[in-house]
Parts: structure tokens; C-alpha cells; sequence
């Protein structure tokens, strides 16, 4: 409104002003633009202008705000920048002692993981926007080394994808194939950890970028992520039913759509109930037009929330984590009838508009379907991975803060931790 006034009193006299609202309050602002103005259609006189149109029906009401007034709110202001710190997301959590293993071979952001007994498999991932990975790494529990190395198919998505495990098969499904915001992909694979072979799946209905995905009652279900232009979140739930690594249906079943879609969601199967927890709606897209397919931001909507399916398959809706959080796919581990995530990304700073990522430990537990913050890692980082083994946590991998202040993201690493875990009962 004071923006309003202030143009007027520049550009015209406000008894002329006054006169012409009476008459026409409605007349477009073209009109306005044109004959009485005379001045060109920048972009901001189009924002005051419709500002002006829809909030100030009656000229008379126009009032400046007083010095006081301005001054109150400058000072508001200047108070709750200096409580709105850059961490003040973080929340309230015990200190753990972690000790560092051998990195693994390659840095990696959106990389994705599958333990199976003492064997992690990593998968793909970026090392940079300009550079993704396609092969798998293998790190052993029990000598807590990295230990093998193998590639991943041609035709496999090297991010955003959907993965699950039976215990000895990895099925894979859809993704962004290549670097920066490139395509997805529809089609799907499955890996024989025992033979280390390759196989293809019937391609999803349509290539979705990091949906949720799990096993489930011996169907493979992949829901939500992101659609084609890699932003628009998808509500689409289909199923597949797969046995040892074959599937048993020639094309996927539509299942019902999940109540919120998006990227970058823990999915996870327990107590034969299927969770899908957290993510986001939106992400980066390519810049029209640009040949790199360049990644630039867009709005994205971090939220906390918890959806459940069980026999009755119908969507409930569960106590949602303590703050937002996404990018957690392969950031989660089964402990004792709770569900450990470790890290993320939570809503970006109110003021600075800065990504912010997340440093707790979060433990959902089954028994009483109740959140907590359990604990801290060495550091804030995203699409971490998480592995539990012998009473030990671990994580690896991921793109971390900019230091204890800063909750930012900067650096890509292949870090690994672990640290010992006991949930208190
Ligand atoms: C416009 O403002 C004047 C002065 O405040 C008031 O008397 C009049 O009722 C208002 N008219 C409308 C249409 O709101
Ligand atoms: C899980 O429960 C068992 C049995 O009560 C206990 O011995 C173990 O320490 C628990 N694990 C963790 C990580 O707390």
C-alpha cells in the first residue's frame, strides 16, 4: 500500500487519482498504463499496479504508514534476524562419538544404497553436477573396507532412482539418466547380488525421478517422485508382482495414487505395512533451452509427513517427523521396530532463502508411533547412506554443510562413520 501511494504522489496528483477510482475502479490496467500514466509496462509497474487493483478498492482508505510505524518494523525486523540464526533449525540433540572408516572410492550426492546382511551396495549417484557415476561400490561391514567395485547397465538411470531389495535381488526402477537436470528414464533393472548379473524389468508406465519404492507382499510398489519435467510431483502408484528377480507380470497394476507426491521420500516396509516418510514437492529443473540441460532452482516444498498402508489398502496418515526433511531415500535403517533416519534437507532459511540441511538422527518408533531426536551426526548432510550392523550405525556418502554455523550445502563427499546405537526403551 505505501509502495501504491508513493507512485501516485511521484506520477500524478492524488486528487486525479481519487476522481479516476470512483469512476473505474475496474477499468484494466492497460488502460490505466496507457492513457492517464503514460508510462511504459515494466514488470514492476505491472506488480504495483495489480497490487493496486486488488488491495486498495477505495482510494480514500490509502494512508502512509506513520515514521513510528516504519521504524517499529525495522526494528521488529532487525530482532528477529538476530534470532533467526542460520542453525536455528537444528534442533535439540545428544552429542555421539562417531569414528571415521576408509571414504569410500568416489564422492557422491544422490547416490542410493541396499544392505544385504554385511555387504552395502552403493549405487551411481553424481560425483558432480557434470559428472555421474555408473557402477557400484561395496563396502563389508565386517572389515569395514571398501571391497569391490562393479558397473551398472548402459541404459540404467544414474540418479533419482527407485530401489528395493528381497534379500538377494536389487531392483532398480526409472531415474535421471546422465548429469546436471537431464531426462528420466522408464526403464528398470535387476542385480543377482550372487551372481553379480544384470537383468531388465518391465519399464515403469512412465519414468518418474526418485519415487518411493519398496517391496511388498511380493510386489514390487513404486509411488510418487517427480514427473517428466523432473519438477511436477507425481501422485501415480503402481505395482509389479516379482519373484527372484524375475518379474511375473508382463506390465505394472495401478494401485491407489498416494495423497502427496514428490521426490526423495524414505519408503519402508515393516511389520508387513508400507511407510512412506518425508520428501518434497518440486525440485531443480533444466533451463529451457540450455544444451547442458542445466540445472536451475524452482519452488520446492519440504515436508515431514507420514503415510501408511496396510490391509486395508487405504492411505493413513501418521504423526509427521519433528521438522521437514527429504532427501532421506537410502538415509534409513530398521532398528528394534523403529525406523532410524539419519540427515536430510529441511525447508529453506525464511530469510536468507538458503537450503538448510539436517544434522539429528530421527527415530520413529512402530510401538508407539512416536517421533524423537535421538542424536547427531559429525556434520549436516543430505542423501546420505545408511547401513546398521552389529549394533553399529553407519552413513557414507552424501553432500554436507559448510561448517558448524552453516547449515548450507557445499561439499560432496564419500565420508564414512558409524557410530555404536542404543535406542533407548
Ligand atoms: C471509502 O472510504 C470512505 C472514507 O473512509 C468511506 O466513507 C466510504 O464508505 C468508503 N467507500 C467504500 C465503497 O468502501
Ligand atoms: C535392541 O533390543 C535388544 C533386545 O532388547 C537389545 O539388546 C539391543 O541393545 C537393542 N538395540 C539397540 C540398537 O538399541
Amino acid at each position: 500500500m505505501a509502495t501504491t501511494t508513493r507512485f501516485h504522489q511521484k506520477h500524478t496528483s492524488s486528487t486525479k487519482i481519487i476522481i479516476f477510482l470512483c469512476l473505474s475502479t475496474f477499468i484494466g490496467i492497460a488502460f490505466i498504463a496507457t492513457s492517464i500514466f503514460h508510462v511504459s509496462f515494466s514488470s514492476t509497474y505491472l506488480s504495483i499496479a495489480s497490487n493496486w487493483v486488488a488491495d486498495v478498492p477505495n482510494a480514500t482508505a490509502v494512508t502512509l504508514p506513520s515514521k513510528e510505524e516504519v521504524e517499529k518494523n525495522k526494528i521488529k525486523r532487525k530482532i528477529s534476524e538476530r534470532f533467526l540464526s542460520a542453525t536455528f533449525a537444528d534442533l535439540p540433540a545428544p552429542q555421539w562419538n562417531w569414528e571415521q572408516l576408509d571414504s569410500a572410492p568416489v564422492p557422491r550426492l544422490d547416490g542410493y544404497a541396499i544392505q544385504i546382511q554385511n555387504l552395502f551396495y552403493v549405487f551411481s549417484g553424481y560425483a558432480n553436477l557434470d559428472h555421474v557415476h555408473s557402477h557400484v561400490d561395496v563396502f563389508d561391514f565386517n572389515s569395514n573396507k571398501w571391497v569391490d567395485r562393479f558397473d551398472t547397465p548402459k541404459e540404467m538411470a544414474n540418479s533419482h532412482l527407485g530401489i528395493a531389495t528381497d534379500g538377494r535381488y536389487i531392483y532398480i526402477m526409472s531415474g535421471q539418466y546422465g548429469t546436471q537436470c537431464r531426462g528420466p528414464t522408464a526403464l528398470s533393472f535387476v542385480l543377482d547380488t550372487k551372481t553379480k548379473k544384470w537383468n531388465n524389468l518391465p519399464p515403469l508406465p512412465f519414468p518418474r525421478y526418485a519415487p518411493a519404492t519398496q517391496l511388498w507382499r511380493g510386489r514390487l510398489h513404486v509411488m510418487g517422485g517427480s514427473k517428466e519435467n523432473r519438477h511436477t510431483p507425481g501422485l501415480d502408484h503402481w505395482s509389479l508382482a516379482v519373484k527372484d528377480g524375475k518379474a511375473l507380470e508382463k506390465q505394472w497394476r495401478t494401485e491407489i495414487p498416494i495423497p502427496r507426491g514428490g521426490p526423495h521420500r524414505a519408503c519402508i516396509v515393516a511389520n508387513d505395512r508400507l511407510y512412506v516418510i518425508g520428501g518434497q514437492e518440486g525440485d531443480f529443473m533444466a533451463k529451457p533451452g540450455s544444451p547442458i540441460f542445466k540445472c536451475s532452482r524452482r519452488l520446492e516444498v519440504v515436508y515431514g509427513d507420514v503415510y501408511m498402508l496396510d490391509d486395508e489398502m487405504k492411505w493413513k496418515t501418521l504423526p509427521p517427523m519433528p521438522k521437514p526433511n527429504s532427501h532421506i531415500e537410502c538415509a534409513w535403517v530398521m532398528v528394534n521396530n523403529s525406523i532410524i533416519i539419519t540427515g536430510g534437507t529441511t525447508e529453506k532459511h525464511p530469510l536468507t532463502k538458503r537450503m538448510m540441511l539436517v544434522g539429528e538422527v530421527f527415530r520413529f518408533d512402530l510401538d508407539s508411533m512416536k517421533w524423537s531426536v535421538i542424536g547427531r551426526l559429525p556434520y549436516r548432510i543430505k542423501t546420505t547412506l545408511a547401513g546398521f550392523w552389529d549394533g553399529w550405525l553407519y552413513f557414507t556418502s552424501g553432500q554436507r554443510d559448510r561448517g558448524p554455523d552453516n547449515p548450507q550445502p557445499r561439499k560432496v563427499v564419500g565420508e564414512t562413520w558409524r557410530t555404536k546405537l542404543s535406542l533407548p526403551s
